[in-house]
Order: C-alpha cells, then structure tokens, then sequence
C-alpha cells in the first residue's frame, strides 16, 4: 500500500479528527515530509481535509470521492479485495486481465469513468464520469457455462435490493440483465467469463455492474434517453452514495452466492421481472418476433409464447427482448 494509501485509510477510521503531522509520520513510519505529500496529493485528487496549525489535518467525512477504503468501510465481511481506478477503458476488461493474471476470487474493479464500457452484444455501454457506478467482481465459480445467466441473476437481484435500501425507488427487472426503475433503464449487468472447454465449467467469471446513479448533468444520449434512467435524479457530489451502493451490493452479492447451488435469489428475481405476462418482441439477429412472456424457469430462463402458441425457453445471451409489440 503507498503512502498515500496509508495515510488516507487513517483519515477514513479517524473521521473529523485532527491528527498532527507527527503523530501520523510515527504510526505509519515514514517522515512528516511523507506525510505533507501525501496530504497534499489526497488534496489534489479532491478529498476536503483542512490544515491548521498546532493541531495538524482533518479529513471532512463526505469528501464524496469513491475509494478502496470508502467502499471497504461499509463492507459487513472482507471477503473482496477491492480496487478503485478514476478511469478505465471497462472494469470488465481489467477485470479479465486481472483474472488471466491469477487474480483470486473475490477481486472487485471500481470506476469512476469507463472510456470503453461493454454493454451485451457487443454494445457499448454509455459511462460518464461523476454520475454512475461501474463495477466487475471476479469470481471462480466452479459451475458450468450455462449456469452463467444465473449469476446475472443473482446479481441483478443484489443490485435491485440494494438501490431500493438507499433510495425511495422502486427497483424491478427485465429479463435476463436489466434493472429498471420507474420503467427506466437504471443498470445493466454483463457476465463474462473463460471456459474450461475439457470440463464445461468456468476458470473465471467476470460479474459487471454499471449502474446510473444520478443523471448526468448534460442528459443521457439521444440513442438511450427514451430508455436510460437513474437511481437519484441527482446527488450531492459530496456524499458517499456511491460507496455506499456498491458495498451494498457487494454485502447482499457473498450472502447469496454463498448459497448459490440453492438458488435463494430465484423468488426475489420472479417477483421483480416485470416481463411476465407482457407482450414483448424476441430480438435474435435481425428478426423481431412478437411473443408474451410467461414465465421464469428455475434455471432463470425465459418462457415465451409465440403467436403460433408455440412456447420456447430463452436462456441465450445472443437475444434481447424489447417490451411491447409496437415499438
Ligand atoms: C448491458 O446493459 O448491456 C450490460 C451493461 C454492463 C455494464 C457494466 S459497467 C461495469 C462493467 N464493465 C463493462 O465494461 N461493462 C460492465
């Protein structure tokens, strides 16, 4: 851990307390010019910590900056290695290097801006600074490929539970990877992940969750602003929503992947899939087939209904559902 490192995780567990130059060089062993730098480099990345003589730095507790120790400090267990970055091209993307590399489970990538965010099929997936939450949790499953689309799932579960424990929303889900609020876009998840192609089962799975925490000051996109939403409106840039969502979502994550061969996540994911029962159109390649969608399987796959009264399950990552017939 740098200097830097060091010093703010000491601000972080002394919250609004004056802690002298000399204290802080003594207890990290290193020299109050050490300690002035870094001070003076946590200053520059934005943290609000005040200097005043004979009594030495304060950090204000809402600096609202996400960090490793920000989102750390709300964490029930320490069961993540988490690594916060500014930016990034995609936290997926690190992710899987990271995981090439031997990075164990449990590893966790945070941005604050991602200039190459991956959305499904090959979509890219829009993540400005300053207003979302883009996050990709290592895992090393040991389940089958096909079991994949459960993990999204499951985290879209832990996502939808999480935002409405910090908000008044309402959280709800489309299938298979979306989490809408006031019927708006507000998170999407993308698992990615290595086969073992002898045994079928996975070496790594890359969990990735990009969340639209306020809206950005410019508004979305006008090729996703009839669907895109956010959690907040907009936040105070000095709260640590933020890392209090993404440790949220990292408590509920461990709890129910722990039980994953059980499935404890599948009632929660029935009752908030706001598909069922609607008219919908099936997107595969460059076909629209208008079905309704009846069901979630125990294996969370999706149950349509063609207009033929066909039925097919989908459970495939190469379709996509749009809501309605007419749109
Ligand atoms: C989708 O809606 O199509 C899925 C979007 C997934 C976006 C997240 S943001 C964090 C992680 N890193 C990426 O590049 N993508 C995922």
């Amino acid at each position: 851990m740098s200097i830097k490192q060091s010093v703010l995780e000491l601000f972080e567990e002394n919250e609004n307390v004056y802690l002298s130059g000399e204290e802080i060089a003594k207890k990290l062993f290193v020299s109050r010019n050490a300690v002035w730098k870094a001070v003076r480099d946590l200053k520059e990345d934005g943290y609000d910590i005040s200097a005043v003589t004979n009594k030495g730095y304060c950090m204000n507790s809402n600096s609202g900056i996400l960090s490793k120790q920000s989102v750390e400090k709300n964490l029930d267990k320490s069961r993540f290695d988490v690594n916060v970055y500014k930016v990034v091209d995609s936290t997926n993307t690190l992710a899987k290097e990271l995981a090439e590399k031997g990075a164990k489970e449990g590893t966790v990538v945070i941005a604050e801006e991602q200039t190459a965010g991956k959305g499904r099929m090959g979509r890219i997936f829009y993540s400005p600074k300053g207003t979302g939450l883009y996050m990709s949790i290592v895992l090393r499953p040991g389940i089958r490929a096909d079991e994949a689309v459960c993990i999204t799932a499951m985290a879209a579960v832990c996502v939808a539970e999480s935002i409405e424990s910090v908000c008044d929303n309402k959280a709800e889900i489309k299938w298979v990877n979306d989490v809408y609020c006031n019927r708006k876009k507000v998170c999407g998840i993308l698992t990615q992940g290595a086969v073992n192609f002898e045994s079928g089962f996975f070496d790594y799975a890359i969990v990735g969750i990009g969340i639209n925490v306020a809206e950005p000051p410019e508004g979305f996109p006008e090729s996703i602003s009839d669907i895109a939403g956010a959690v907040f409106k907009s936040i105070n840039l000095k709260s640590d929503i933020k890392s209090v969502l993404a440790a949220e979502i990292l408590n509920r994550f461990i709890l129910y992947y722990d039980s994953f061969d059980k499935k404890t996540f599948l009632d929660e994911y029935k009752r908030r899939s706001f598909l069922i029962g609607e008219d919908i159109l099936v997107v595969r390649a460059n076909e629209m087939i208008p079905a309704k969608a009846v069901q979630i399987t125990d294996n969370c796959g999706l149950v349509v209904e063609y207009e033929n009264k066909t039925s097919e399950i989908l459970t495939s990552g190469e379709v996509s559902i749009k809501i309605g017939r007419n749109k």
